[in-house]
């Protein structure tokens, strides 16, 4: 039996949701993680260092006693965000990124970006403070296949982002492509990347044939094996430019198994660190599993490494087939199924 002894862990993407939400995603993502960074999508979205600090507090008024946890907040971007809006998120300490959501690319992206280009300022008002972009990089545009949605993304938008502004940080989140792992290694160290344990373990195939699982869709889409494999090389490789971000997107089952359509958004939160080991294990990676979970994220946002550690063990455990999730149920990824890591002590934790 294999163990794992690594420095604690960060989540550099995750989706806590509100409300009757919050107790559940915020007990799981507390369980060993020691920061992430939370996602601004709410219904309406986090606009303001106001809105984040009050969603922060929220948060942190759910994560157990015993434990610590520090949510690292972040602005979702419009196309009325002002650049007096970023000094002062700048200026909070609280925020740590903004986020661009295509408008319609994903979950809750209805309202925002349209125009990329006329957001040029704020990224100005970005780099000179020192605020990172997390991008969800893909196109909107209905006549362009949803598979390559992501490299058009590269080649339409972050191409010229990244000329225009070479000195703002950004992360491209969730990259589930060949395309988007060659133009990150091909970027300077300004040009992050978060892959999650999902497209690490999966592709479409595993969505589509037989049946189609709800549990696996997500946006961006899994892709073929062959994008798969490019990630996994990316992940494992040791490249700092590459780092852990679960994208744990929870729905409940009622929006997941639906007539009219499924949302998307995998919910990963109760067995991350323990998926991706296995994404790692399986690929002959696990050696590069703690600089990629625990340490590239932190250097990128320019944050101190955790000093704790978990420790994992390699042994079989099934995943409840369903959670409870507010006042409603939701099927996790793997629901029913085998996971082949567990954490068994967190030396963070007091007791
Ligand atoms: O699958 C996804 N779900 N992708 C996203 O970008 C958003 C997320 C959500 O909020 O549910
Ligand atoms: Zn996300």
């Amino acid at each position: 039996m294999r163990t794992l002894t690594i420095r604690q862990p960060d989540d550099w993407h995750v989706h806590l949701r509100d409300d009757a939400y919050l107790a559940a995603t915020t007990q799981d993502v507390s369980r060993y993680f020691a920061r992430a960074i939370i996602m601004p999508n709410l219904v309406p979205p986090v606009l303001t260092r106001l809105d984040a600090t009050r969603y922060r507090d929220r948060i942190l008024s759910q994560v157990p006693e015993h434990r610590s946890f520090n949510p690292l907040m972040t602005l979702y971007l419009t196309d009325q965000t002002s650049a007096e809006t970023i000094k002062d998120a700048a200026n909070s300490g609280i925020i740590h990124a903004c986020k661009l959501y295509p408008a319609g690319a994903t979950t809750h992206s209805d309202a925002g970006v349209n125009a990329i280009e006329g957001l040029y300022p704020v990224f100005e008002e970005m780099q000179k403070h020192d605020l990172r972009l997390a991008v969800h990089g893909e196109v909107t545009d209905a006549s362009v296949d949803i598979f390559d949605r992501e490299k058009i993304f590269i080649e339409q938008y972050l191409e010229p982002l990244v000329q225009q502004f070479p000195d703002l940080k950004i992360i491209f989140e969730h990259i589930t492509t060949t395309e988007a792992v060659d133009f990150v290694k091909a970027s300077t160290h300004n040009i992050g990347a978060t892959i999650t344990a999902h497209h690490l373990l999966y592709n479409r195939n595993d969505m589509l044939v037989g049946s189609i699982k709800p549990t696996l869709y997500c946006l961006p889409v899994l892709k073929r094996d062959r994008h798969q494999q490019a990630l996994i090389k990316a992940a494992t490789s040791g490249d700092p430019s590459f780092f852990l971000g679960t994208d744990s997107a929870p729905h409940p089952v009622s929006a997941k198994e639906n007539a009219c359509g499924c949302a998307a958004g995998c919910y990963t939160m109760h067995a991350a660190i323990e998926l991706y080991a296995e994404a790692f294990a399986n690929n002959n990676g696990l050696h590069a599993l703690e600089g990629f979970a625990s340490c590239y994220g932190a250097d990128f946002y320019g944050l101190p490494r955790n000093t704790g550690t978990i420790k994992l063990i390699e042994t079989e455990w099934v995943c409840p087939s369903k959670m409870r999730f507010g006042e409603s149920d939701l099927v996790p990824l793997r629901a029913g199924e085998a996971v082949h890591w567990q954490v068994v002590n967190n030396s963070s934790e007091s007791s």
